[in-house]
């Protein structure tokens, strides 16, 4: 693979890699590496992609952004302010979110595990809706709401059954799934029954999520299909009229050249006239399409910044380019085989390998994270300039699931994020320190070296004390 071909990637005069116009290695240098790099331009684009492509075809459609992708204050406002509204699948991510200033009328809360200090939160901060995964769960909203005088509004989520084709750890719309109210075998319909019976929620509509990095529109189509007539059995069971309709999340990106992610528009051109079509037949009114997008927001705008601390030529056998980040900060490889792309940011000029004047070699390398593991690769066999210590490598397309799914393994401090844009980069998220990474340790006193140990009467004293005041 040869990076040249990245879409994602522009070089300055000096030849290095430029996001959002501003020079990667000045920025390595500046923040630190590893450096999550997003580019904000990138984002807003992506946002108005869905919110145009999709507009110009349904009369009532709703974007919402999946934040755990990446779920930062910023982020969480930049696609507000794009005209997204925003899903949140935990009490942090509705924290970050309402601590940021989003409107809560304009959040949805998902999850297939809340718990009731989850749900209260979400009640007395006033989300706008609750994606129900479970009977257990529209039980608690209920007695939850009650008591606090409230109704909430509610979608249940379905399993439609329809399988994707992606990682088996991402697709979610298949009937053994922990995700969602199963439809065959009856359970929809019931909770439908249910929803509709209780006093203190009121049913707005169905939702379903097929998978993630999804490259086929039939797999959205047919779960429209699956919905439709769903809420057609739900309409004659129960009277039930589903005002909305969310399809979910899933679209793919283009992470190599292999990739060949269907857009905004191509899927915009397939679900709306299967929506009105569905409705229509069954002689339903249209309802509102909610999407909720995750990836496809911000994970071609972020790059990730490494330095590169080694490198191990095996004769004959393979070259290691060890950098100095890895699983901690982008665990895909480990857990889905993701297949990245990567440069090196200070020789994006370096003639291709097989162009005239090439001075320099090029190597096919595979470039190694520093946590303690075999497994911890962030790229098998890409052909870069022979590289060297202390160059400055760029992993693309890491904006999505990568800083929301980054881990303190090995005690590696989370990277920064900053945000690019027109040549100025702010930063969104403050590197951690080691101080971060101990400062909520606690150690008994009786493991406390002796120097640092209080005198052996002063410890009785407290042991006594505490005794009592327990
Ligand atoms: N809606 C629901 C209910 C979801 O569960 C998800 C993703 C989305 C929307 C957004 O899907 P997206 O557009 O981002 O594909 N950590 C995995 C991805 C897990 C996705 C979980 N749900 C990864 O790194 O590939």
């Amino acid at each position: 693979m040869n990076y040249r071909s990245n879409i994602h990637s522009s070089a300055n005069s000096k030849g290095h890699l430029t996001i959002g116009g501003c020079d990667a290695v000045a920025l390595a240098k500046r923040f630190g590496t590893p450096l999550y790099v997003i580019d904000e331009d990138a984002v807003r684009r992506a946002c108005r992609a869905y919110v145009e492509e999709f507009g110009a075809r349904y009369p009532n459609v709703r974007v919402i952004y999946a934040s755990k992708a990446l779920m930062v204050k910023a982020i969480a406002l930049l696609v507000m302010e794009e005209g997204l509204f925003l899903d949140v699948c935990s009490g942090g991510e509705l924290y970050t979110a309402i601590s940021a200033g989003c409107p809560a009328d304009q959040i949805y809360f998902h999850g297939n595990s809340k718990s009731a200090a989850e749900i209260a939160f979400a009640l007395s901060v006033g989300v706008f809706r609750f994606v129900v995964d479970s009977l257990d769960e529209l039980y608690v909203i209920d007695r939850l709401a009650r008591s606090k005088g409230l109704v909430a509004n509610v979608m249940l989520r379905l399993t439609p059954g329809i399988e994707a084709h992606t990682h088996e750890y991402i697709k979610t719309g298949q009937i053994d799934s922990k995700f969602g109210i199963v439809i065959p075998n009856g359970d929809a319909l019931r909770a439908v029954g249910i929803a509709k019976r209780l006093a203190n929620v009121r049913l707005t509509g169905l939702h379903c999520h097929i998978g993630s990095q999804v490259f086929e529109m039939e797999p959205f189509v047919d779960a429209i299909d699956v919905m439709m007539n769903f809420a057609k059995q739900a309409h004659e069971a129960t009277g039930f009229i589903m005002e909305e309709l969310d399809i979910g999340g899933g679209l793919g990106i283009r992470y190599n050249s292999k990739d060949d992610p269907i857009t905004a528009r191509d899927l915009a051109e397939a679900v709306a006239p299967a929506l009105i079509d569905a409705a229509s037949r069954h002689g339903l009114p249209l309802p509102s399409l909610l999407l909720e997008p995750g990836r496809s927001i911000v994970g071609e705008a972020g790059t990730t910044l490494y330095t590169v601390n080694a490198v191990k030529r095996i004769e004959g056998v393979r070259t290691y380019v060890s950098v100095d980040g890895g699983m901690a900060d982008n665990p895909r490889i480990a857990l889905y085989q993701a297949e990245y792309e990567a440069a090196l940011a200070n020789r994006m000029a370096v003639p291709g390998p097989s162009s005239p004047g090439s001075s320099e070699s090029w190597e096919t390398v595979s470039v190694a994270g520093n946590c303690c593991e075999s497994g911890d690769m962030l790229v098998w066999d890409v052909s870069m300039p022979r590289p060297e210590i202390g160059d400055t490598l760029a992993v693309f397309c890491t904006g999505a699931y990568n800083y929301s799914m980054a881990s303190n393994y090995n005690r590696y401090p989370r990277p920064a994020v900053v945000l690019v844009r027109d040549g100025r980069a702010d930063v969104i998220v403050e590197r951690e320190t080691y101080a971060d990474l101990t400062a909520r340790d606690s150690v008994p006193v009786r493991l406390r070296p002796a120097a640092t140990r209080p005198a052996a009467a002063e410890l009785a004293h407290r042991d006594s004390a505490g005794a009592q005041s327990r």
